[in-house]
């Protein structure tokens, strides 16, 4: 499909990475549908590419919330027709060692980088199997790839995002929809500024290339997953996190 063809749905839209994703689509001509749970940041981030002469339209929704899903998808193809792409950007973590963990932050944790993405994702594949096409790009962390201190629970639903993209990725094959997933590294983005400054010091310290990421550089790999010269790449999982990770 070709880009002005695309209609994409992206989640956790209306701030760092998935902002970044929302602009990068609406800019190259694609019909983009941001959501979110901020809808004033939302809609904030809709109109001001509708300005710029983009075709993009906000929609609130909570990857938690399968009612809100389901009410989203209904107005998301209303608008479009059809959603060939679904990015699975939102999620959220907070540094804390794991024995201080409570089971209730556990749950929040899980639910919105887990369960949340696997609801989104279900949601929206039947209209991609019946018409034989689709691009679904997730992102998880290099967290989930090799751990990271005081991230455990969240590594480990990142870790699982990561498996659940490859083994969707082998079942939607047949179907000629790809799966593929990146892995962001630490990210200057109002997520990471909530990342006390020490913490945020020694993750440039680890990073080969000495600086945090750029919203935009995410946004770049996720757009390319979405391109005609990605049509035979599935099940692939990329990390932009300037060498912190360099997984085999
Ligand atoms: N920033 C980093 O260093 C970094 C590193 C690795 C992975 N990531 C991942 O990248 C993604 C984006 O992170 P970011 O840094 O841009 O964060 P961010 O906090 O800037 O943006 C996340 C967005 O998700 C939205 N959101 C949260 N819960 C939601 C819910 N239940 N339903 C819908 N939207 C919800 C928030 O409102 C927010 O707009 C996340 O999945 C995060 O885990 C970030």
């Amino acid at each position: 499909m070709k880009a002005g063809e695309q209609t994409a749905l992206i989640t956790g839209a209306a701030s760092g990475i998935g902002l970044a994703t929302a602009r990068i689509f609406a800019r190259s001509g694609a019909k983009t549908i941001l959501t979110d749970i901020n809808s004033a940041a939302g809609e904030a981030a809709a109109q001001a590419l509708r300005d710029e002469g983009c075709d993009a339209l906000f929609i609130g929704m909570d990857v938690c919330d399968q009612a809100s899903i389901d009410a989203a998808k209904k107005k998301a193809l209303e608008w479009a027709g059809k959603i060939t792409t679904v990015v699975s950007v939102a999620g959220w973590g907070k540094t804390q060692p794991f024995v201080e963990n409570t089971p209730e932050f556990w749950k929040q944790v899980v639910d919105i980088n887990f369960y949340g993405p696997i609801m989104v994702i279900r949601t929206f594949l039947d209209e991609m199997i019946e018409r034989n096409e689709g691009r679904i790009i997730t992102v998880a962390s290099d967290a989930g790839r090799v751990g990271s201190m005081g991230e455990t629970v969240y590594s480990g639903a990142k870790g699982g995002i990561i498996a659940f993209s490859k083994s969707l990725a082998r079942e939607m094959a047949r179907f000629q929809i790809t799966v593929n997933c990146v892995c962001p590294g630490p990210t200057d983005t109002p997520l990471m500024a909530a990342v006390p400054e020490r913490i945020q010091e020694a993750f440039i310290r680890v990073t080969p290339l000495r600086r945090l990421g750029k919203p935009e550089e995410i946004a770049d790999a996720i757009f390319y997953f979405s391109r005609p010269e990605a049509g035979f790449v599935t099940g692939q999982v990329l990390s932009v996190s300037g060498g912190l990770t360099m997984a085999g």
